[in-house]
């Protein structure tokens, strides 16, 4: 019997995703959506591609929960997208409201579930996901470094003239501003980037992944990246569904792990059939857990925002 995947949200993101994961062919996928006739229509055309495709597996699209009801996999991408010249942060409470109330109609629908986070702000938006669903660690976690640090590859897979795919790269802390590439772990077949690129060059492609989301925001100018976001899902669906072990940068609740308490941050972890199976702790530089310190105290503060304004009723 085929895993069920169930995607929340779809639109950009959430379309893109489910077709990826139904093409696959090993996921029967659900697809959901508030507006009325959309995940519907979207899922059947995802569903006429099978014969084309070669997939056999399942999608239909849903305006309620029911559909969902025992999903191994939910991956959340319902909310606003940034539009020009608003911030992630500018999105936190909208997308606080609809990722809790997707949250809990999931949790008690598939209560075994694993989830993705992909909503933005994605860092506090996992932390709502984790409190609200009462999910232990291991099934609540986000989406975001492995597209922060796919965009920091392509660039250096430019400047090289050489496959993206040969380029190592690991992007911590949260999505957005404060992300901390690693440019000490980045490779090139196995070869250090400072013996490949020079210095200013690489503080120029690291600038340039850091703003990647806004750059493609700038061009698109209604909505914001979605293609390789939804690659970046997918790798992390496929390596829970066919439990692989894949190292990757994804975020994830930190119980102490980098002296960091009870918050949400990008780090690398093991993602396999278990969800998130371990966290993977590396050694870092005073200059690099400054950046991850400040990256993770932006989160703490939005996280504290959220609470407030659930105290409040918000
Ligand atoms: P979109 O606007 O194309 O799609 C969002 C969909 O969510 C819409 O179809 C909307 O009807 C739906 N929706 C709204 N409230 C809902 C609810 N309560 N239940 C079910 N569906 C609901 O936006 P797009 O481009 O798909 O982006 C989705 C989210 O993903 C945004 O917050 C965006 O910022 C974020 N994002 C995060 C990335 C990451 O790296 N973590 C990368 C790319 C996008
Ligand atoms: C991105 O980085 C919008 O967070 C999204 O493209």
């Amino acid at each position: 019997m085929r895993k069920k995947v169930t995607v929340v949200g779809a639109g950009n993101v959430g379309a893109t995703t489910a077709q990826r994961v139904h093409g696959l062919g090993y996921a029967d996928v659900v697809l959901v959506d508030v507006v009325e006739d959309l995940p519907q229509g979207k899922a059947l055309d995802m569903l006429e591609s099978g014969p084309v495709v070669g997939s056999d597996a399942s999608i239909t699209g849903s305006n309620d929960y029911e559909a969902t009801a025992d999903s191994d996999l939910v991956i959340i991408t319902a909310g606003i997208a940034r539009k020009p010249g608003m911030s992630r942060d500018d999105l936190l409470l909208t997308n606080m409201k609809i990722v809790g109330a997707v949250t809990s109609q999931v949790a008690a629908h598939s209560p075994n579930c694993i989830i993705i986070v992909v909503t933005n702000p994605l860092d506090p938006m996992v932390q709502h996901a984790y409190e609200v669903s009462g999910f232990p660690r291991e099934r609540v976690f986000g989406m975001a470094g492995i597209l922060d640090t796919s965009r920091f590859r392509t660039f250096i897979a430019q400047e090289l003239g050489v496959s993206g795919e040969d380029v190592q790269a690991y992007v911590l802390g949260s999505h957005g501003d404060d992300m901390v590439p690693l440019v000490r772990y980045t490779t090139v077949g196995g070869i250090p980037i400072s013996e490949l690129l020079p210095q200013d060059t690489i503080d120029r492609l690291v600038k340039r992944a850091r703003q990647g989301g806004g750059e493609i925001v700038a061009l698109l100018k209604a909505g914001s990246a979605y293609y390789a976001p939804s690659a970046a899902i997918t790798q992390m669906a496929e390596a829970v569904l066919l439990d692989r072990k894949r190292i990757l940068p994804c975020c994830a609740y930190l119980d102490g792990e980098y002296g960091i308490e009870g918050l949400y941050v990008g780090v690398p972890v093991k993602l396999g059939a278990g969800g998130l199976e371990q966290i993977i702790e590396i050694s870092l530089t005073d200059e690099e857990r400054a950046a991850l310190d400040k990256s993770a105290a932006n989160t703490r503060e939005m996280v504290e925002v959220m609470r407030k304004a659930v105290a409040a009723g918000g």
